[in-house]
Formats: structure tokens, sequence, C-alpha cells
């Protein structure tokens, strides 16, 4: 094409490199790659295409579904049903799992799916994305169910998410370090522009929303009234604050410039220990975070070895800069 790598070229040479990553598993990762391009180009068109605006239903979590998470779901499983890399399907949008047609082949992988995350920015015009996970179908699984999802986050086999911004980027681990590509809308092709991404171990910004303060346990309280003191407080330094509302949005400026975000556990509604999805969005989050050097918690235990007990289930997110968010777990436990 032109002197720069492409996402096919990417994963095929990891591929070769290393040998636990399967040609099903290339051309599973192209079908997912595939899917971001369509979502994208629907988000992209906005109004012009009739997509914004809600659904006039709700999922399985009671959350108003916008069009275009309807639309991003339904693409998701149109890409991947009938290419035989996958055994079933799972999404934050559908209350059960999606095994694979009969009339289809039936793979080794697992696809779970936040098919458009941030999607409360959708109508204003703001970035969104697309998160998933891939793992593998148990041995011996013919007909997967909902358990056979239910496998901790060091489980995964890949994990990535797609930022439909100024620019469309897919940003993926398979377990050797977090590369990002941007797609090249005129050749429909993903390139490699940011190979090897890290988190910077500090940073002065910090990202949660303020309004559910009063919700707070007591060390996230210490550790965000420490943060506002700045330079007069036991911190010694000025910090910023960012919260864009979109968790696509949020963990990409991380990656980027570092920084540490926060959805922690709050007394706002105690059926919920959190806000965010552990299998949709926590788990594929914090493989990507701890692969660019970053830590990613609840503040009392690492996401990842977290045993999975419910498909929909949420967890507390603490992530990002590895001294920061070390800082806020030594807080939980101080407290
Ligand atoms: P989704 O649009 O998939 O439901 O996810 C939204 C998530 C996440 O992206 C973001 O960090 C958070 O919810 C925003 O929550 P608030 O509306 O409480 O700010
Ligand atoms: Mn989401
Ligand atoms: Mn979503």
């Amino acid at each position: 094409m032109y002197n720069s790598v492409s996402l096919t070229q990417f994963i095929l040479e990891e591929q070769r490199r290393y040998s636990a990553v399967s040609g099903e598993f290339t051309a599973l990762l192209n079908d997912v790659a595939t899917a971001c391009k369509v979502i994208s180009a629907a988000v992209n068109k906005g109004a012009l295409a009739g997509v914004l605006g809600g659904a006039g239903s709700d999922n399985v979590q009671g959350e108003a579904q916008k069009k275009l998470d309807v639309i991003s779901n339904d693409v998701v499983i149109g890409c991947n049903e009938w290419t035989g890399h996958l055994a079933a399907l799972a999404s934050e949008e559908m209350e059960e799992i999606y095994p694979i047609p009969a009339k289809y082949p039936r793979g080794k992988y697992l696809l779970v799916f936040d098919p458009l995350d941030g999607s409360s920015n959708i109508d204003v015009n703001i970035s969104v994305g697309t998160i998933f996970s891939i793992l593998r179908c148990p041995e011996g699984v013919k007909e997967p169910t909902a358990k056979d999802f239910l496998q901790p986050g060091t489980q995964q086999v890949c994990a990535g998410y797609a930022l439909y911004g100024p620019s469309t980027m897919l940003v993926i681990t398979t377990g050797n370090g977090v590369d990002g590509f941007t797609l090249d809308q005129s050749v429909g092709e993903f390139v490699l522009t940011h190979p090897k991404m890290k988190i910077p171990a500090d940073t002065k910004e910090f990202a949660i929303n303020a309004s559910n303060s009063r919700f707070w346990e007591p060390p996230v309280t210490r550790y965000i009234n420490e943060c506002l003191a700045g330079k007069t407080g036991p911190r010694k330094q000025d910090f910023n604050m960012r919260w864009v509302a979109s968790m696509v949005a949020e963990v990409h400026r991380i990656l980027t410039r570092g920084g540490i975000f926060l959805y922690p556990r709050d007394t706002k509604d105690p059926s919920k220990p959190g806000r965010l999805r552990l299998m949709y969005e926590a788990n594929p989050m914090s493989f990507i975070v701890e692969q660019a050097g970053g830590v990613s918690s609840t503040g009392r235990e690492r996401i990842l070895d977290i045993q999975p007990d419910n498909l929909h289930q949420r967890v507390p997110v603490i992530l990002g800069s590895k001294n920061e968010v070390d800082r806020v777990i030594q807080y939980h436990k101080e407290s």
C-alpha cells in the first residue's frame, strides 16, 4: 500500500511470531475490525442517515437504548455470525447470549462486546466507541451457555476498542503490549500509527463523575479532595480534571498522555456495586491498561482476577497511571 503496516499485516506477523495465535484468531480480529468500520460509517453519517435518537426500548440493565446501540449490536452480530470463528457472542445490549445459529459453522472463540460505549454522547456528537473481548470457548463445549463466558479477565485472548472520534482508531492487545491503528478512510484500512502504547506512571489528570461525590466511599473522597487541594494540599501539586462520559475516550486519553479514571463503588444504588460492566467494559479495558504499563483495580482487588458470577455484573473501576492508582488502592487499605 504505502510505507505503513496495516492491521491485517500486523496481526499476521504477530501470528507468525507467537504460535499461540492461530489463523482463525487473525480472521476473527479482521471480522471485528470490519464491524467497527461499519459502525464508524453509521456514527459518522449521524443525522444524515437518521440514526440519532432513542430506539424506544430498554436494555437488560434498564437503560434506554439509542438507535445506534441497537444498530451497532446488529452490525457486530452480522459481521461475525457466519464466518465460523465464533461459538457464541454476548453483548451489553442483549439479555441472553447469542449462540451461533445452527446454519453456520461454529468456531472456538467467544466474543463479548459493548457495541456502543458512551452512547449518551451520540446525539451531541461527542466521541463514542466499541469495546470487545475475545475468550476461548471451553474445550469440548458444543452448545455454549452463559456460564461458559464467566471467565476471569486474565483468560482473555484479546481485548480492544474502536474509538469513533475526530479520527476512527482501533486499539488492541493480545497480551503482548498495546497497539493503536488509525482508519485510513480513503482506503478503508486500519493502519498502525501508535505502536506499543505506554501509560506514563505519573499523572496530574483525573477523571471522575463528581456529581456522585456525596455517594463515594471515604478513600475515594480522600483521594479526590487531595487532588482538588492542589499545591496547597498534601500532594503539593495542581491537578487537572476531565470527564467525557465515554469510557473509550477516557481510556484513550490515558493511554496517550496518562491519567487516572475512577468509576468507584458508591452508595447511590446499593444493588449496583459500580456503574461499569465487568465483562463488556472493565475486563477488556483492564487488559489493555495493564498491557500498557498501567494498573486497574476495584480499589480492593485487581479487576482481571475477579471470577464473574453474572454476565451483566457491574464492578467499581479505578484504572490508569500506576502511581496514582496504587495510591488509591493504598487509601482503600488504610480506610
Ligand atoms: P454505555 O454508553 O455503554 O452505557 O457506557 C457508558 C459508561 C461509560 O462509557 C462512561 O464512563 C460512564 O458510563 C458514564 O457514566 P455517567 O453517565 O454516570 O457519567
Ligand atoms: Mn459502555
Ligand atoms: Mn454501550
